[in-house]
């Protein structure tokens, strides 16, 4: 069963939990309809307009870093089995972006709470955008929104509301089935074959990528060696065509 809370206005929904896990159950799900303090990854901000569906699930039920490293791959399995019954040439980007056509529809902040090597609990942020948003114009990456790729005003309490129970029902599947989850990720990436410019502790590399690891992290092939990137130390700065 799942639990909702709902704030018409918060600083981020990822914030709240991260601040107030102990006090609630397994899957607690909170939603917003505007973050004042959005976030992203790597330090980025999340701009949202009201027009983004905002939401993060408390996950307090696997205590493993192994199999903890893999719910923000699940998340996005589940957010782009939703998504891409909607709409066509939904690609995965490494390592839980959505993207239409290179512009991003929709991203995933995951973060841990770790004491003593256990995990006391994961929160999964999802958004996404829902209608233009202005804000984002002025950010150096393309955005789209579910009303530009299909020309429907979708509802964030429908989106919300699928891709929890997916990913609930996901989160069992492939807990004991991950190999299963790694094929469906890289079935939908859109970086394997390609070469990569990335930055690590601040020098730029050039590569290829042969793989994803089971940690979800890249495997790619340099000159000189092969490399295995994790997304926390990582940016990808620029794609081309091999
Ligand atoms: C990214 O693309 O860098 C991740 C974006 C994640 C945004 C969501 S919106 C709900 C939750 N609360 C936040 O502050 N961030 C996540």
């Amino acid at each position: 069963m799942q639990k909702f809370i709902h704030f018409e206005s918060i600083d981020s929904t990822n914030t709240f939990l991260k601040k107030s896990y102990t006090a609630f159950p397994d899957f607690q799900v909170v939603t917003a309809n505007h973050q004042t303090k959005g976030r992203g990854r790597l330090g980025n901000i999340w701009f949202d307009d009201g027009k983004s569906a905002l939401f993060s699930i408390l996950i307090k039920r696997y205590h493993e870093p192994s199999f903890c490293t893999m719910i923000p791959l699940i998340a996005v399995i589940s957010l782009h089995k939703v998504l891409s019954s909607h709409m066509k040439n939904l690609m995965i980007k490494w390592p839980n972006d959505l993207m239409v056509n290179d512009k991003k529809l929709a991203g995933i902040l995951t973060e841990s709470i770790v004491v003593d090597g256990r995990v006391l609990a994961v929160i999964v942020g999802f958004g996404v955008n829902l209608d233009p948003i202005e804000s984002l114009k002025h950010t150096d990456y393309l955005t789209t929104s579910l009303y530009e790729e299909t020309g429907i005003h979708f509802q964030a309490s429908q989106i919300i509301k699928d891709v929890v129970e997916v990913f609930d029902q996901d989160l069992h599947i492939f807990e004991n089935h991950i190999f299963d989850a790694l094929s469906y990720y890289k079935k939908h990436l859109s970086l394997i074959g390609e070469w990569i410019t990335f930055l690590q502790e601040g020098v730029s590399y050039e590569g290829r990528v042969l793989d994803v690891t089971l940690e979800g992290s890249l495997l790619v092939e340099t000159s000189q060696i092969l490399m295995t990137l994790s997304s926390g130390e990582v940016h990808l700065i620029r794609r081309k065509s091999s």
